[in-house]
């Protein structure tokens, strides 16, 4: 992420430089050109040999110019790099503490969690527990684990999104998504859905294994959540690139939502119902754009909708 932004400052940088010499380079031409025309039709009509070393003035006078700028552009190229990184420096610094705030605080929440319902587990094992008692714990193990979900979501995007090194490797993004598809199929089907897999049985891409399936992961647990009928084809074609598309016949999402899908904590009307987190798809945006891909999403209200995502091929 911040290599981009480096480069890109890099390159306002020099196109700031290069208009600036241009602009004065072609101000002295001008001015030299004309002062050396004039110079020699002061008095009486040049000569053709004055004319003649007269335009080879000019023209040694362009290539000095041209050439000296193209060397300041050169060496100053390195030196924009440098300042470019010196200028993203503190916000590079800042973001990643704001993400191992994130990473830390999500990781030691999960041990209070995991005590907490532990205990709620107990109370409801013991003998002569009310029934009133009972409702309260199983309400509060559901909490829990409600929360316990938010916490490793929050700790994912975390982990994710901060400037950790992420391990890329040769990865069967197929075998992921089948894997998937196998997972929640029980899930699916409890649902009286189908849910089948269509593509080749191996697309490989440059990725992290462990990210891919979380990515395939959030969009098909969000197809089955909005979908009541049908089903859902997780599919993937391989062209120059990856194409993997999630079609659902669900609910759909309104074009006024569409664009905000992706922002953490973001719900739309239906995810409310659910009592989603509204993370799920800020996690998976950062997933693909970690792995350099995109993510987009049509989707009509009714009648279902289709996440894709798009990744590099990797032979
Ligand atoms: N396939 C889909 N069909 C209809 N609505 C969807 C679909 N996918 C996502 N949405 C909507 O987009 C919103 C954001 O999805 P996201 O996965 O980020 O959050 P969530 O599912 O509510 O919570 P969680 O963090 O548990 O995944 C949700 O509120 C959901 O309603
Ligand atoms: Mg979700």
């Amino acid at each position: 992420m911040f290599t981009a932004a480096r480069l890109k400052l890099t390159g306002f940088y020099i196109l700031l430089l290069a208009l600036v010499i241009g602009g004065f380079s072609l101000f002295l031409f001008r001015y030299t050109a004309q002062h050396i025309h004039d110079s020699i039709e002061e008095d009486t009509p040049p000569t053709a040999a004055q004319q003649r070393s007269a335009d080879r003035a000019v023209d040694g006078l362009q290539n000095t110019l041209v050439t000296s700028d193209i060397l300041i552009i050169v060496l100053a190229s390195g030196f924009a790099y440098v300042l470019a990184g010196r200028t993203l420096e503190p916000i590079k610094r800042s973001h990643k503490a704001q993400m191992q705030f994130g990473a830390n605080a999500s990781h030691e929440l999960r041990t209070p969690l995991a005590v907490m319902k532990m205990e709620n587990e107990v109370f409801l094992r013991q003998a002569g527990t009310s029934l009133e008692a009972s409702s309260l714990a199983r309400s509060n193990i559901e909490e829990i684990d409600r929360m316990a979900g938010m916490v490793e979501e929050l700790l994912l995007l975390a982990r994710s999104s901060g400037d950790m090194s992420l391990k890329l490797t040769r990865v069967d993004v197929s075998a992921v998504l089948q894997r998937v598809v196998g997972k929640l199929k029980g899930s699916a089907v409890a649902k009286g859905l189908t849910l089948v897999f269509e593509g080749p049985a191996q697309a490989y891409t440059k990725g992290n294994e462990q990210l891919l399936d979380q990515l395939c992961t959030n969009l098909l647990q969000n197809a089955i959540a909005h979908t009541d009928a049908g089903g859902i084809t997780a599919s993937i074609l391989v062209q120059k690139k990856i194409h993997i598309t999630i079609t659902d016949t669900g609910s759909g999402i309104s074009k006024e939502d569409l664009p905000h899908l992706t922002t953490p904590f973001y719900k739309t009307a239906s995810g409310k119902r659910l009592n989603g987190v509204g993370l799920g798809l800020s996690i998976a945006q950062e997933i693909v754009h970690r792995h350099g891909g995109g993510l987009s999403f049509a989707s009509e209200v009714g009648k279902g909708t289709e996440a894709r995502v798009t990744l590099a091929s990797f032979s």
